[in-house]
């Protein structure tokens, strides 16, 4: 027993004497002493040898000590917190790190300001899947194996499951809205999308759309146009003039390609519209009968027009934005520019 209070003593000396300053230091203090491995618990195994009648007294002693480390241990701990806290060092009038102000993504600005005028007549938004099959992408739309415009849409196809491919248009979504819903059909489907192609200024890998369809009743060309030159004078202003040309795609009939006039050079010419003054946003036509048939909708009771836009596009008119590969650089200095802007 004399030899145990003798032993506690000298720890107790060692202890006080300890003086770790780092949150290290401490922690090893901690596990020397505390641990399960450490001081307390071992000098505890000492109770064994005590005699009977002194364990009590031992036990005390015991205890005793423990509260003693642990004391000692709370009081480094409370020290460090304390200096942390009374730093004289710390300025506080220096001026504090600025906050940096997030800001939407161009293209997710012109993509709500596009919803926004379709919802406004009346068009509900719809999302399909980016990784498609052959049919929704291509057969249904009027695009079978083989068919040549296949070609203007070239893709990426997923190994383990050739039938599968990216989507390289949201004519897709349509397809998949065609399937589920009967007309009246209003839709607009904007999404990303893909096609094999050189990264380069003018062309990426990846790029948006949003789609329409209108399907109903006595749907005409009148109404394709005049839903269109509406979205332009809400996109760009009342003085854009709007042109249709005649086109090709194997989902319309008759197809037709819009152009607005170059809002870069105000019709002067430029690189954008390539010194025609005219630019071209999007594709549109009347809904090809076996598109619709292909749905099990009656094409003799109803039509409808669709049209296609890319995102890309409309934002570089709309911001001047010169080249495509700036809207997946995360450039701060490109992106900044669009703080504020709602
Ligand atoms: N899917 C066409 C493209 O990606 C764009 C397009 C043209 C969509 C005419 C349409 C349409 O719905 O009617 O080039």
């Amino acid at each position: 027993m004399e030899k145990l209070l003798q032993q506690l003593e000298n720890y107790k000396k060692e202890i006080t004497a300890a003086n770790p300053v780092s949150a290290d230091d401490i922690e090893a203090f901690r596990i020397k002493y505390l641990g399960t491995k450490g001081l307390v618990k071992s000098v505890m195994g000492f109770m064994k040898d005590v005699a009977i009648d002194k364990k009590k007294e031992a036990g005390q002693q015991l205890n005793d000590f423990k509260l003693f480390v642990e004391a000692k241990y709370e009081s480094l701990k409370n020290l460090i917190s304390e200096t942390k806290h009374t730093n004289t060092d710390i300025d506080i009038s220096l001026p504090g790190n600025p906050v940096l102000v997030g800001s939407r993504h161009p293209l997710s600005l012109v993509l709500k300001q596009i919803i926004s005028i379709f919802q406004q007549l009346g068009f509900a938004v719809a999302e399909g899947p980016e990784i498609e099959d052959d049919w929704h992408n291509f057969g249904a739309m009027n695009l079978p194996e083989n068919h040549p415009a296949r070609d203007m849409q070239d893709t990426f196809y997923i190994n383990q499951n050739p039938a599968w491919l990216l989507r390289t248009h949201t004519s897709s979504v349509q397809a998949r809205i065609m399937e589920k819903q009967k007309p009246p059909i209003r839709v607009i489907c904007p999404g990303r999308v893909y096609r094999n192609e050189t990264i380069s200024a003018r062309a990426h890998c990846f790029f948006h759309q949003v789609e329409g369809l209108y399907i109903d009743e006595n749907v005409s060309f009148a109404d394709l146009k005049q839903t269109l030159y509406f979205f332009v004078q809400e996109m760009f202003g009342k003085d854009v003039k709007v042109r249709f040309r005649p086109s090709y795609f194997p989902f319309t009939e008759p197809s037709a390609e819009m152009d607005i006039s170059c809002l870069i050079c105000e019709g002067s010419g430029c690189n954008v519209c390539k010194h025609t003054g005219w630019v071209e946003i999007l594709g549109s036509g009347m809904v090809h009968p076996t598109v619709l048939e292909n749905f099990g909708i009656d094409s003799n009771k109803y039509t409808g027009f669709a049209f296609g836009m890319g995102v890309e596009r409309i934002c570089q008119l709309k911001y001047r934005v010169n080249d495509l590969r700036l809207y997946s650089q995360n450039d701060i200095r490109f992106l900044k520019q669009f703080t504020g802007v709602v």
